[in-house]
């Protein structure tokens, strides 16, 4: 394993462990709120401090850059940290066990390590650049569909970004006429860690952040996929607008999307 993604591994178990001893004891848990519908608890915080010392006892000059506490620029901007300690907080505060810790590593400005880890399940996504995709150590591979009919699209609500209600329900539709089901699981990094193991055929999303994607994205390449934007192009960190699944099913996915975009979300 590489190094990096070594440390990378050991900084999400240790989290892991943070979230499940809390998850345990959910009523010592302090919510408050960042914005509408916007939920951030002592449990995010605690994980993230865990992942954060991890990652500098080995690498004091890399930047850092975590949901809850920004970015920490380090002397070394080569390497840089992308990390959401704990994705999927609402289904956490729910008492849902379903959630993870990602975390990304870009080098160069490029995805080059990539760890999900679901401490309830014992999951761990790996990537390594060119190295292919892995659970528990196991190859992964996206599956290659070539129509939407026989499919099963994960997918997240804009619950914090409710003006697009209308554009995303109408996408929605066109792709759940064409598909066997639809999910919506509560954790757009497991959305995207299901992607590359093939458990779904793809993901679409509206208004994600780069720790949200940044580890699935590598994923879901290394085990053979394709990322892109709402257009088929290659903005989706920037306009957070993402879908992801094989190279032949992303035409079809497009395809329906496309018509309900309207300018807000042609980007
Ligand atoms: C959220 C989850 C959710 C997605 C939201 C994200 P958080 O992340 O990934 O599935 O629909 O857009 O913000 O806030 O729980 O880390
Ligand atoms: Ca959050
Ligand atoms: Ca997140
Ligand atoms: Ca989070």
């Amino acid at each position: 394993m590489h190094p990096m993604l070594n440390i990378a591994v050991r900084a999400a178990r240790t989290a892991g462990k943070v979230i499940v001893r809390s998850f345990e004891q959910l009523d010592k848990v302090e919510i408050e709120s960042k914005g509408t519908n916007d939920f951030v608890s002592s449990v995010d915080i605690n994980a993230e401090e865990a992942i954060i010392e991890t990652i500098r006892k080995s690498y004091p000059d890399h930047t850092i850059i975590c949901e809850e506490s920004g970015i920490s620029q380090g002397s070394n901007d080569d390497y840089q940290w992308i990390i959401d300690p704990l994705d999927g907080t609402t289904n956490f505060v729910k008492g849902i066990p379903h959630f993870a810790v990602s975390i990304a590593l870009k080098v160069k400005g490029k995805l080059d390590q990539a760890v999900i880890f679901d401490p309830i399940r014992g999951e761990l996504f790996t990537a390594s650049r060119g190295k292919g995709a892995q659970l528990n150590g196991f190859r992964i591979r996206v599956k290659n569909h070539k129509e939407l009919s026989g499919t099963v699209i994960a997918t997240g609500f804009p619950f914090k970004h409710k003006q697009h209600t209308q554009a995303y329900m109408a996408m929605f539709g066109a792709l759940f006429a064409k598909t066997s089901d639809m999910r919506r699981a509560g954790s757009a990094a497991l959305d995207l860690a299901y992607v590359a193991a093939g458990r779904v055929d793809g993901f679409f999303e509206i208004g994600l952040k780069p720790w949200d994607t940044a580890a699935g994205e590598l994923l879901v390449i290394e085990a053979g996929g394709l990322v892109t934007d709402f257009t088929g192009g290659h903005n989706q960190t920037k306009s957070g607008n993402i879908v992801a699944s094989s190279t032949r099913l992303q035409k079809e996915i497009l395809k329906e999307i496309r018509p309900h975009l309207g300018e807000a979300l042609s980007k």
